[in-house]
Order: structure tokens, then C-alpha cells, then sequence
């Protein structure tokens, strides 16, 4: 018979382990972080290989914290140090090769400082979140903060930048040629937080004009500096505005809804909108989180990070007004041909677009 205690003993020394790592990881996230939100990997990446002092000077820091962090960061394996037995005010610390492509370079595909960001928003408000367990309240966009809805944001501006208007938008031929055609299209963008998607719409297709909406003011007041600044003004707008508001109208050629109809309280109400937006012949698209098609224990580490966002952020968020449909970040494909289907659409198609996070749906009818 199998020695079931020893079994048991096992299993518990692994979690225990686990965790051990799990904490390990979250250092690198916090100090990521750190070195990300003080300018520390861009300031090194133009001073290395530097010592303490040198890169304190130019961040404007304090040396004996940048001192810390740069030990720190080394003995992580993220910075390389080149005299680790110098003193250690003579230590000279660089960014390994590769590494500042995740770190530093932000039109880089492999950028990821900003998932240390989001990260830490999502954690940000978590007296109020122990509090919403209890109550079952909501936690409001707004109590994360600058580093989830900047994390957010820089997260998806590659994509939204580089790959919608040259990848995923081409892919539906004819919304591409109305996209570039005359009279110049009009795009509706739902729930476009900073506005990115709004933006690599504009400079894809030249003629459009786009209209970005959503309900965050702090997010609408840095699309609209967003959009000053790659002087895109005339021919695009963001307004503060809550999408599932009957009264919002309009006639759209394309309307879209880039990660968000998850973190709706009223998905439904959206996507009416979206439909009676598009009505006759505009394209309707929503990008939302590349999830299991049901519950599986085993589904792996896509399904397992968004749970954590769900958890931490978008079910919280969701549920802040009431009534809520109360979805989370694991929206189901089911789900959402659910939420369409009272909505009035006649049927939701998968696009047949690669992604590893997301999937993209074309609403019909
Ligand atoms: C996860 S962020 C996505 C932002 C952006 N689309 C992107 O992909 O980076 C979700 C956004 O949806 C917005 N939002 C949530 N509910 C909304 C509603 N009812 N109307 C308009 N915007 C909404 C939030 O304010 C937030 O900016």
C-alpha cells in the first residue's frame, strides 16, 4: 500500500517551496517596478557600466537606495554586475544583453516593464478589496490608479500601434478598403482607457476620423494629451462617456471595444450600444482575453494569470455599479455570444487571429 503520510509530506514541502519562489518572483515584479517607474533601467542603459553614484546622479536618486537595488537586482540574475569584488561604491552594473528589449526598449515587442506596473495597480487597493469580499461592494477604477491604467496601456500600445492597423484590421478585407476609402470612415473606439487603439487606428488609415469613449475621467484626460501629442487632434476625439448609455449615438463604419466588455457592470447595455452604432453595414469587433472555452483545472498559465486579474482587479471593478453582470476577466466565448445575444446581435464569430492573450470577435446582425 502506498505510504499515503509520506505522499502528503510531499505534496506540502512543494507548496512550501513554491511559495518560497513565488515570493522570489515577487521581488523581481516590485523592483521591476521600481526600476521602471524611477527611470532606472532607461538611465543606466545611457550610462553603463556605472557605479552607484553615477547612476544616482543621473536619476536624481539617493545613492545608498540605487546601491541597494543594483546588488539587488544583480543577485536577481535582471542587472550584471562587472567587479562584483570592488567595493562597494566601485561596482560597476550594466543591463545584460537581451535585457533591454524587456526593460528599457518600449517599441520593442519583448517590452515588459510595464506588466510590473499593472501588476502593482492591481495589488494598489487592497484594504478596499478585503473589504469587497465582505461585502460584496465593488472597488473603483479610479482606486488603482496611474499604474494599472498606465500599466494597461503600455501594455497594449505595441499591438495597438503595430499590429491592428496592419495585422488584425486588414484581416477583414472589406472593413480594410472602407477604412481607406472616401468619404472618410468614422470609428467608434469603447472603453479606449489612454487612448492607444485610438491612435494606431488614426495612423493606419489616414482618412478616419475616430471617436474614443470611456467612463474614467483620469483616463480621458491622458488620451486627450495623448492624442494632442502625436497631433492627431483633427481627426481624433475622446470623450468621457459611459458606454452603455442609451443616448449615445452616432453612425460608425467600424466600432470596437479593445479589453474591455469584462470589466463592464453592464456588458449588455455596451454592446447595444456598439450595435445601434454600427447599425447597417458597420463592422462591430471586440478584442477580449484569450480564455478556456469552460472551467479546467488544468488550463494552464494563461487561464492562471487571468485569474489573478480577475481576482485582484476586473471583478472588483465590475462590480463597483450595481446591478452588476459581475463577469470578471474570464470571459467566456459562451459568455459573451450570451451578453450579444440579449444585446440583438444574430451571432458572434471568432477571427481566426493569433494572439497569445486575446481573441478577437466579429459581432453580426
Ligand atoms: C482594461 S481597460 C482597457 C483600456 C483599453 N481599451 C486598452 O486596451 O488598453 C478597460 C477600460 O474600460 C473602461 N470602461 C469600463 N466600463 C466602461 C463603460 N461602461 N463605458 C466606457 N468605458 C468603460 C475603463 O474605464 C477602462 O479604461
Amino acid at each position: 500500500m502506498a505510504d499515503v503520510s509520506a505522499d502528503v509530506t510531499a505534496r506540502s514541502e512543494a507548496l512550501a517551496e513554491r511559495l518560497f519562489q513565488a515570493t522570489l518572483s515577487t521581488w523581481d515584479i516590485a523592483t521591476v517596478y521600481l526600476g521602471h517607474r524611477l527611470g532606472l533601467y532607461r538611465a543606466l542603459s545611457d550610462v553603463e557600466p556605472a557605479i552607484s553614484k553615477e547612476l544616482a546622479t543621473a536619476t536624481g536618486l539617493t545613492e545608498r537606495y540605487v546601491r541597494e537595488w543594483l546588488e539587488q537586482q544583480t543577485v536577481a540574475g535582471i542587472l550584471e554586475c562587472e567587479n562584483p569584488d570592488a567595493g562597494a561604491l566601485e561596482r560597476r552594473f550594466a543591463i545584460p544583453a537581451g535585457h533591454a528589449a524587456v526593460l528599457v526598449d518600449s517599441d520593442d515587442p519583448s517590452f515588459l516593464a510595464p506588466l510590473a506596473q499593472i501588476t502593482m495597480g492591481a495589488l494598489a487597493p487592497m484594504e478596499a478589496l478585503l473589504s469587497a469580499f465582505r461585502t460584496g461592494a465593488g472597488v473603483p477604477y479610479a482606486d488603482y490608479g496611474l499604474d494599472l491604467r498606465t500599466g494597461q496601456a503600455e501594455m497594449n500600445r505595441n499591438l495597438f500601434l503595430q499590429q491592428l492597423g496592419s495585422e488584425y484590421l486588414p484581416a477583414i478585407p472589406a472593413l480594410h478598403a472602407r477604412l481607406l476609402a472616401d468619404p472618410p470612415a468614422r470609428v467608434a473606439d469603447i472603453g479606449c482607457g489612454v487612448g492607444w487603439s485610438c491612435i494606431g487606428i488614426a495612423q493606419a488609415y489616414p482618412n478616419v476620423r475616430v471617436d474614443g469613449f470611456d467612463l474614467d475621467a483620469a483616463s480621458v484626460a491622458e488620451a486627450q494629451d495623448v492624442v494632442r501629442a502625436t497631433g492627431l487632434s483633427d481627426r481624433v476625439e475622446v470623450h468621457l462617456r459611459d458606454a452603455s448609455d442609451p443616448a449615445l449615438a452616432g453612425h460608425y463604419d467600424l466600432v470596437t471595444a479593445f479589453e474591455c466588455v469584462h470589466d463592464m457592470s453592464d456588458p449588455v447595455g455596451a454592446l447595444r450600444t456598439m450595435r445601434r452604432l454600427a447599425a447597417g453595414d458597420g463592422t462591430v469587433l471586440v478584442m477580449d482575453e484569450r480564455v478556456a472555452d469552460a472551467f479546467d483545472p488544468e488550463a494552464g498559465d494563461v487561464e492562471r494569470f487571468m485569474y489573478g486579474f480577475s481576482v485582484l482587479h476586473c471583478l472588483p471593478v465590475g462590480l463597483e455599479d450595481q446591478p452588476s453582470a459581475a463577469t470578471g476577466t474570464v470571459m467566456r466565448a459562451d459568455t459573451l455570444r450570451g451578453y450579444a445575444t440579449v444585446a440583438g446581435f444574430g451571432a458572434v464569430d471568432v477571427l481566426a487571429l493569433e494572439h497569445p492573450f486575446f481573441r478577437f470577435y466579429r459581432l453580426l446582425g
